[in-house]
């Protein structure tokens, strides 16, 4: 495991080596280290410092990677991200000025204290589908997903700790990410919950390949918790044909930042109408930004849900930093709100 001080660069033979047969997530950790350009992403607006490794010998390090066959590692997805980012590392120290296609790194906090290190790929920044990206909300929500699983189950059933997912089911939990873009949360989620947890991540279909993509890219931290992550396309502006039954249906529907037309916050809560079982245990938790132009679709999104039968067990509101760049050159602030939502009655 590598660690880094402010003050002190690692010198390159500090880093994992080809020979020893790294793991894909130890790789692009390095990889991420050895960006020249790294952009803001997190809870604190602090910018990070000058290079974590001293430059000598760097070139020869990202040349070793790829050139290597990796066969060690699991997945040709995990094989293929390794390899772009050397090759980007390499771009960077050739002077080339655009920012290329990058996998990043997204530590998350698990239940009892451990972390969890996820891997995500994200296209060009030139593409412009938002789903291509992944937003502040996502982040925040991700990094909140353990406390919903801190307290003793038993309690579930007294309803004295309301925002708690898990319940005395006997069947593993299944969870449904609508609008997952990236994936960030889902795929947390599947960190989180470990214990044959599955997750289902949906978004539009020209999301999903990407998001597929990025479940391949954390089949070895999945397959180390005990969870599955699958995906596929959930358009919210199409009904299903058939309604779903109870098994087909979820114990908890998760979505960052769903919320930017007019037409939005209806098709989202019809969604999760179809979606959501009508049990006690089952929960909606969401995160969104207060950004003031959807403020009005934030406030239909709250009428909606109570409408359907919803009701807040929990809510909150924090501020994060987005990876965007401010018009003067700072990391953008953003104030998000969270909220868990359990059925008012399920008689
Ligand atoms: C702002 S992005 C947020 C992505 C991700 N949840 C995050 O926070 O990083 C909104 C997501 O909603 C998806 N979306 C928009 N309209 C949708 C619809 N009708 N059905 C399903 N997904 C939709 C977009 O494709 C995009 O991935």
């Amino acid at each position: 495991m590598i660690s880094t001080t402010d003050d002190e660069p690692l010198h390159v033979l500090d880093l994992p080596q080809i020979h020893e047969k790294p793991s894909g997530t130890d790789l692009l950790k390095v990889l991420a280290l050895l960006t020249l350009q790294p952009r803001a992403f997190g809870t604190s607006a602090k910018l990070p410092k000058g290079p974590a490794v001293q430059p000598a010998g760097v070139t020869r390090y990202l040349t070793s990677i790829i050139s290597s066959p990796l066969s060690w590692l699991d997945t040709e997805e995990l094989r293929e991200a390794v390899w772009d980012n050397a090759s980007a590392r390499l771009s960077e120290r050739s002077g080339r000025a655009a920012m290329p296609a990058m996998s990043r790194i997204f530590e998350i906090p698990g239940s009892s204290g451990e972390s969890h290190t996820l891997t995500l790929h994200e296209p060009s920044l030139t593409a412009d589908n938002l789903g291509m990206k992944t937003w502040v909300s996502s982040y925040l929500l991700a990094r909140r997903l353990h406390s919903i699983f801190e307290s003793p189950p038993e309690l579930v059933e007294t309803g004295t700790t309301p925002n708690v997912v898990s319940s005395k089911n006997e069947s593993p939990l299944r969870a449904l990410e609508l609008g997952a873009g990236t994936g960030l949360v889902g795929l947390a989620f599947a960190a989180v919950a470990g214990k044959s947890a599955t997750v289902h991540l949906t978004d539009l279909p020209e999301i999903v390949p990407n998001l597929a993509h990025n479940a391949a890219l954390n089949v070895e931290l999945l397959r180390g918790v005990g969870s599955t992550a699958t995906t596929g396309i959930l358009d919210w502006s199409v009904a299903p044909t058939l309604t779903p039954t109870a098994e087909d249906q979820f114990d908890v529907v998760l979505a960052a930042d769903p919320l930017y037309s007019p037409s939005h916050p209806a098709w989202l809560v019809q969604t999760i109408g179809f979606w959501l079982r009508r049990k006690k245990h089952a929960r909606v938790v969401v995160e969104m930004p207060l950004r003031g132009p959807y403020l009005p679709q934030v406030r239909e999104f709250r009428e909606r849900m109570t409408e359907l039968g919803l009701s807040i067990v929990d809510e909150g509101e924090e501020v994060g930093y987005d990876d965007w760049e401010g018009a003067d050159g700072d990391v953008l602030e953003v104030k998000c709100w969270w909220s868990i939502w359990g059925w008012s009655n399920t008689a």
